[in-house]
This record gives structure tokens, sequence and C-alpha cells, in this order.
């Protein structure tokens, strides 16, 4: 396979500022509010805690660790990094999942990026001066275009904002690494850590009857912070806890193998993977917490928080909230809180786009601008559907079985194979080789056993997930012959479309959202199928050489 001649990582600093911001997303400040909000705020931490430590630092590790050793044999993408770890055929299509999972999740994602990059622009043209809440949710409505009961929306303007984001992103990756990625991280991450301290700071201080907030904002601080104990026995929140750790530190994509792939064979990864690591958790659980539910809880209580959350909110109604805080600060306040955003976005999808990248440069032979123009094609194409079908479910869809469920599936399997394939002495002798700080003994046996074990009960949890929640009911009810039921929302029930009335594919002529659903997940089969076939292609080329 080709190596990419001369691309490595300008400085340490560098790479630690690309894969912080790799980590550092709109998950951090859309997704992770309304993750805790949903599952109980207090309740949701403690999960979401124990899940970092037990899944989330491992796999980091873990994923360094392939990266660094498949970039030693000259691979920057998942299926070479794969193939070298065993000797099974199959490994290499394991690791096809690298290059779906981000192909897939970049396309809606740069979607949810250009409105961040629209919203700036009009908080600074005072599109959102002195509108009510009423308001600014139907400008939301209007600008995505599914305020009409068309199948089909098509939004002007939101496809203009996508191909700019998407154009930038490509401009940016084509630079290359250090001169692209690195310098756009090191812009990027400082501000939007800056915009996200000044935010939290205004949180912070909002007081009940000052500008206009009904509440304290401590409201929304103890609703989050106040420990839960009795969420520990409770799957379902142990699920979305798992699952953003997945999300929020992109583990379970491919993009940090690829980053970590740039890597000379000595240089260190246990500790630049512990500080992007933490780098994220401190952006999430110290800025992420601090803006969206405290704001929110602040001026519209927490019952409604509790019902109306969701990574939409962000901009249905944080731009209607700041407009408490004066014309000036109004429009401050929504340059910095989308600036944020976009910021955030951009360091993300970067990150999603080397490795695609990489993936055509070595089995297509491409060159790196050709191979970014391959990506944006394929962005583009993808994402499409997700823009016009937008209120039919394709871009749930999307986000469900690549943003959610593949990534579990494709970090269980790496970390399998990883620490028992590739074998347990193999492994920890890896990611020690070169370490700037030494790693606790004990993870060499949660690395062996307990995160696998953690990964498939998630996996398993997700798949089966019984419609009462009571697993001890169900088995009980399966061994006296009464079967299973399946939860709508667990993997089995959304193949199978538990809950949903009707299954037809057309209702008086008109197309389903049944029908999306399904062709969505035909569209993304043939993906699969098709980045399978490149691969096989590739290994057949390598092999009679
Ligand atoms: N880790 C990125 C985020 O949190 C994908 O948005």
């Amino acid at each position: 396979m080709k190596e990419i001649k001369g691309e490595r990582w300008g400085s340490r600093i560098g790479l630690i500022f690309a894969v912080a911001g790799n980590a550092v997303g709109l998950g951090n400040f859309l997704r992770f509010p309304a993750q805790a909000a949903q599952n109980g705020g207090g309740a949701f931490i403690i999960p979401y805690l124990v899940a970092f430590l037990l899944m989330g630092i491992p796999l980091l590790w873990v994923e360094w660790a392939i990266g660094r050793h498949g970039g030693k044999y000259g691979y920057n993408s998942t299926p070479g990094m794969f193939h070298k770890l065993g000797k099974g055929k199959y490994l290499k299509y394991i690791g096809v999942f690298g290059i779906f999972n981000n192909l897939v999740i970049a396309a809606y994602y740069c979607y949810i990026e250009s409105w961040t990059l629209a919203y700036v622009w009009h908080s600074l043209a005072g599109t959102f001066t002195g509108l009510d809440s009423n308001a600014i949710s139907a400008f939301f409505s209007a600008y995505l275009n599914i305020d009409n009961t068309n199948f089909i929306n098509i939004p002007g303007t939101g496809i203009i904002f996508f191909i700019l984001t998407l154009g930038l992103n490509l401009w940016i990756l084509s630079k290359g690494l250090s001169k692209g990625i690195e310098i756009v991280s090191k812009i990027a991450l400082p501000a939007l850590i800056l915009f996200g301290v000044i935010l939290a700071m205004r949180a912070f201080t909002l007081d009940a009857g000052e500008s206009g907030a009904v509440y304290d904002a401590m409201t929304g601080f103890n609703f989050l912070w106040t420990p839960k104990f009795e969420s520990l026995s409770d799957p379902k929140v142990w699920l979305a806890a798992a699952g953003q750790i997945f999300f929020t530190l992109s583990v379970g994509m491919g993009s940090i193998h690829c980053y970590a792939s740039y890597l000379r064979e000595k240089d260190d990864i246990a500790l630049n993977a512990s500080a992007a690591g933490w780098m994220n958790e401190f952006v999430e659980i110290i800025l992420g917490a601090s803006i969206v539910i405290p704001i929110s809880a602040a001026y519209l209580g927490l019952e409604w928080v509790r019902s109306n959350v969701g990574f939409e909110m962000g901009f249905r109604t944080m731009p209607s909230l700041f407009q408490n805080w004066g014309p000036v600060l109004s429009v401050i306040a929504g340059v910095v809180w989308f600036g944020l955003l976009f910021f955030a976005g951009i360091t993300s999808s970067l990150a999603m786009g080397q490795p695609v990248m990489a993936f055509f440069q070595q089995t297509l032979n491409q060159s790196r601008k050709k191979s970014a123009v391959t990506f944006g094609i394929l962005t583009l194409l993808l994402a499409l559907p997700c823009i016009l079908f937008y209120r039919m479910g394709v871009f749930g869809e999307f986000d469900y079985w690549a943003g959610t469920f593949a990534l579990v599936v494709f970090a269980t399997a790496e970390m399998i194979i990883f620490a028992w394939v590739f074998g347990i002495e193999n492994a920890w002798g890896e990611i020690r080789k070169g370490a700037d700080m030494s790693i606790p003994m004990v993870y060499k046996f949660v690395l062996k056993y307990i995160t696998p074990i953690f990964l498939i009960a998630v996996l398993v949890g997700s798949t089966l997930k019984p419609a009462t929640g009571d697993w001890i009911l169900e088995l009980t009810n399966l061994f006296n012959g009464e079967g299973w039921n399946f939860a709508a929302d667990s993997v089995v029930g959304t193949i199978l479309h538990i809950g949903s009335e009707n299954l037809a594919y057309f209702a008086n002529g008109v197309p389903t959202e049944i029908f999306f659903k399904d062709i969505s997940r035909l569209l993304l089969s043939i993906l699969f199928i098709s980045l399978s076939f490149l691969t096989y292609r590739h290994w057949k080329k390598e092999e009679s050489k």
C-alpha cells in the first residue's frame, strides 16, 4: 500500500489541538445538555463519568495505538491498520467501519455545522433582534424549509450555507495536516473555549428577576449536579451515557486512528490521548453543561427544559433568550454562541474528512487534492437526502445507524481485536511504547476484561432492550414461552419499525416516513458494501504484486 510520504504533524502542541478539536464538537454543546436533561440531570452524570473512565479512556489509548502501529506500515486509514493486527482476512473489513462512520457522520454533521455559520451571519445582521421565541422558532423551521407539509424540503439558503461549509472544510483539508488542520485547530480551539467561558460566566451570574430571568441560574446547575445514585441501576441511563461518551470523544469513528497514524513510532500516545480526552471532558462538563441548561432553566423553568430539550434548542430557543440581554449584548451573545458552535463543529468535521481522504489516496492512488474532491462529492451526495428529506427522518436514520449504533459496533470489535487477537501483551506494550506518563497497571486488566465486557453489555443492551425495561420479567416470559417484547428504541425494534402503526411505503400516492427510513438503510448498506469492495479490490491487487 502506498504510504503518503512526508505527512506528519508539525508540532506536539499542534497535534494536541487537532485531536482535542476533533473531540470537542457540537456533541459537547448541543448533544450533551440534551442527553443529560433527558436522562434525569444528576442521574446521568455518574454513569457518564464511569463510562468515561472505564470505556472512554481505554478506547482512546487503543485507537491511538492501532493508529500509530498502522502508520508504521504506511497505513493511514483503518482497513489497512486492522489488516496489520492479525492474520485474519476479515480484519480489514472491520476497518471499513472507520471510513463508513466518518463519511456518513460528516454528511449530517456538516449540515448542522452550516446552520451555525448561517446563524453567526444572521446574528451579525441583526435578524433576530427583537424577535420573540415563537418568531425565532418559526425562523428556524423556515430556514430548514420544514414548515410545510411536503415530503421534500428545499431550503434555498440552507443549501448555500451547506455548500459554503463543505467547501471551507475541503479547502482546509486540501492544505494538509500541518498547514491546514493544525493551523485551524490552533485558532478555533482557544477561541471556542474563550467564547464558552464568556457564556458560562453569564449563566453563572443570572439571578431571578435580573435581565428578565424568572428563576435563579442555580436551578439548572442543581438539576445537573445533584447526584441521584438510584440511576446506577437504570440500563437506559447507562446506554445514553455510553452513547454520549462515544460521540463526544469521537471513538468508534476511525478519525483518532487516522490522526495517530501520522505520529512516529516512538512518539508518546498515552499522555497525548489522555490530555485530549480530559480536555474534551473539561469543555463538556464545565462549559457544555453551563450554557444551554442553566440559561434555559433560568428563563423557562426546569419542567420546560425537561420536556423540550433537544439539539434543535440551540437554534430555536437560545437566540430568543439572548434577546432579554438588550439589543447590543444579544447580538454579541448570538455571535459568540454560534461562533463557538461553528469552531467546535469544523475541527471535528475536518477529522472526519482526513481518514476518508487517506483511504482514497491509498486505495485509488489519488492526490490529496483529488481525494478532497472525492470526499466532497460523497459527502454532498449523502447530505442531500438529509437536507431534502429532513422531515421524513433521513437525518435521524444516518445519526442512528452511523452516529450511534455503528460507533458501538466498531468500538466493541476493535477492543476485542486489539486485546485478544493482537494480544494483551502486544497491546499493553504498544500503548506504553514512548509513553510520557505511566499508566496504572490496573488498566491492563481493564483493557482485557472490563472494557470489552462493558462494550458487549452496551451492544447487547441496546440491541435487545425490552419494551417494559424490565430484563428479569422479560427473561421469565421468554422461558415461559411468551417471547420477548423489544422496545421501540432497541436496535431490533428500530429495524422492525416497532411502534409505527402503518408500515405502508405510500399513502395517497405520497411516500411515507417508513419508505424514507428503509431507503436510507438501503443507501447506507450499499455504501458499506461499496467501501468493502474497494478494500477487497485493492488488497487483491496488492497481493498479486
Ligand atoms: N466528537 C465530536 C463531537 O462531540 C464529533 O461533536
